[in-house]
């Protein structure tokens, strides 16, 4: 990645199915060494104060592999897609870097396999963070929460929709996914 190219930033969550920012490219991609969990809480999007959704959020585990989306952003709008970028993404997350990896179906025309991105993440220590908990237990929490963007129902369907979309297969959203529908009678 280069300045003049851009700036790479891989979406896992919302990012994927509702990426409502300037980008010149969209390409299905995968970190290594990470799993995605319904653990973070969601106080300004999917919950309020009293009763936070819960939202997902990436946990280091060696050998796991997670599949979500990488966009470019221009240079020209970097400045402005980051600053809203992180007014979104302030309940709990911090913007970090990593390297992304991009499937031999989604290479860069460049040949490249694999570039430094940013992403959004939410750690243990930040006050919105819920942790783990049985997933029963968090797909009565998605069943019943709603905030100002919306059902809780509405981020996992659409983010489970968009994973389908990709290909890919994630254990934990997919199973969060048979429970809340069956519970929620959808
Ligand atoms: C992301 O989508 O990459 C971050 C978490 C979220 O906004 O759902």
């Amino acid at each position: 990645m280069s300045q003049e190219t851009g700036i790479w930033l891989f979406g896992y969550g919302s990012l994927v199915w509702r990426p409502e920012f300037a980008h010149v490219e969209r390409r299905p991609a995968h970190v290594d060494g990470w799993t995605r969990r319904f653990w973070q809480g969601s106080t300004d999007h999917r919950g309020v104060p009293d009763d936070p959704g819960r939202v997902v959020t990436l946990i280091a585990e060696p050998g796991a592999r997670c599949h979500g989306v990488a966009y470019l952003v221009a240079p020209a709008t970097a400045a402005e897609v980051f600053a809203g970028l992180d007014h979104r993404e302030r309940g709990g997350y911090a913007r970090v870097e990593l390297q992304v990896h991009f499937p031999s179906s989604s290479a860069r025309p460049d040949g490249a396999t694999s570039a430094p991105a940013r992403m959004y993440l939410a750690t243990h220590d930040n006050p919105n963070y819920l942790g783990d908990a049985p997933l029963p237990a968090i797909a009565q929490q998605i069943a019943r929460c709603r905030g100002p963007s919306g059902t809780n129902v509405e981020y996992l369907l659409r983010l489970a929709d968009a994973l389908r979309d990709l290909g890919a297969v994630d254990d934990h959203v997919f199973e969060l996914e048979r429970l809340v529908r069956a519970h929620a009678s959808l």
